[in-house]
């Protein structure tokens, strides 16, 4: 599905996201080998940190990360770029630093270079001083637009989800000439705690990423949409086409994907592109605008919401053998057994909160007006 993103003609609105699986040439191109629209490079700084050993954890849903930014030096990424875009493909390069010249300077360099857009990463999880830049709205204008004068390829700034107003971030971004937003980077955590040997799993914080963060990815996207006039960019824990297409209809115009990359490899993102694409074409949808935002016209205030007259409802599927989870858990005990054994509902007491309906495991329960 043909994407203009940023002014970009993306061949679909897949992006790879920044991070090690980009760390240079080679691993770039091997990522635009995957048929991703577009690739976004390891986040490039003017002093290259040594690596922290170990630096990466993952608990089985989601993952935590200390590895800061790539480890070759901007001069490198001449040589780096001419590999990576050997076979064509789009690069968008992502830099990082703290003042507004040292930004635009690495900016600058990678447009000559050959980067075909750039990202700026304004936050950084692991250490506080980019955390704070990324929830302070005139810093970032004030970096947003040294860039921009700068350059005259794209520029899009990834946002934070710790920022305190991430509209009021983003207004900025734009005021500042940035073509769109990213959203979300990492999250500051800590994965857990070895309870044996006494110590976190990492010695310092890191940034949480995978699945467990698409809901707050979801919802930056859908408030970034409501409230923002710039193209943006979603990211946060998309491990398939589906949730690729959850980004969509809250507002996204492309997508990034990375620690499903990083868990599954890069075959998933190929495979990701391919389901997207029949998906497109089953549905008869040649162009990403045709479905961007259309769940967020049913995306209420809490003000808004009607209270509906909903009720419990059985339905005729046999429950699992042994199972009462439903009555364990019905906050408001509206749940029994009747004397043939079936699950009834008590409709005096239910209040149709919805709990029992998600975690009954064959389905038997749903709400009904
Ligand atoms: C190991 C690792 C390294 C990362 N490095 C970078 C980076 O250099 N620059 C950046 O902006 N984001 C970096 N990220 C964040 C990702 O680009 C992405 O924003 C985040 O992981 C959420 O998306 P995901 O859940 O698909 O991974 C990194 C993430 C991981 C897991």
């Amino acid at each position: 599905m043909k994407t203009n993103f940023l002014g970009l003609q993306l061949k679909n609105p897949i992006i790879i996201a920044a991070g090690p699986w980009n760390r240079d040439g080679a691993s770039i191109r091997e990522s635009l080998a995957t048929g991703a629209g577009a690739v976004v490079t390891e986040t490039i700084v003017s002093e290259p940190f040594p690596d922290i050993k170990p630096r990466i954890s993952y608990h089985g849903f989601g993952g935590s990360n200390i590895r800061l930014y790539s480890d070759v030096q901007i001069e490198g990424w001449e040589r780096e770029m001419d590999i990576a875009k050997s076979k064509g493909g789009i690069v968008i390069a992502s830099v990082s630093a703290h003042t507004p010249s040292e930004l635009a300077y690495l900016a600058a360099k990678m447009e000559k270079f050959g980067a075909d857009g750039i990202e700026l990463g304004l936050s950084a999880p692991m250490g506080e001083n980019l955390e704070v830049t990324a929830s302070d709205p005139k810093e970032v204008y004030k970096l947003t637009r040294c860039v921009v004068e700068n350059v005259k390829i794209p520029v899009m700034v990834k946002l934070s989800q710790s920022a305190t107003n991430i509209s009021l971030v983003a207004k900025e971004v734009k005021r500042a000439g940035g073509a769109g937003v990213s959203a979300i980077n990492s999250i500051r955590c800590i994965l857990g705690v070895d309870i044996e040997k006494k110590e976190p799993l990492l010695p310092t914080y890191g940034g949480y990423s995978g699945a467990p963060i698409r809901p707050l990815g979801l919802a930056s996207v859908a408030t970034l949409a409501q409230t923002v006039d710039l193209p943006i960019c979603g990211i946060g824990g998309i491990e398939d086409y589906k949730n690729v297409l959850e980004y969509l209809l809250l507002g996204a115009s492309a997508v990034q994907i990375g620690t499903a990359l990083m868990i599954y490899g890069r075959k998933r993102i190929a495979r990701i592109v391919e389901d997207f694409e029949c998906y497109a074409k089953e549905n008869k949808i040649s162009d990403v605008k045709e479905i961007r935002g259309k769940a967020l016209e049913k995306l209420k205030s809490f003000e808004e919401i009607k209270i509906e007259p909903l009720l419990c409802y059985v339905n005729s599927i046999p429950c699992e053998a042994g199972c009462s989870r439903c009555i364990d858990v019905c906050l408001y005990h509206a749940l029994e057994r009747n004397k043939n054994g079936q699950i009834v509902v008590k409709e005096s007491e239910c209040t149709a909160c919805g709990l029992c309906t998600c975690l009954c495991p064959t389905q038997n329960l749903s709400l009904k007006r």
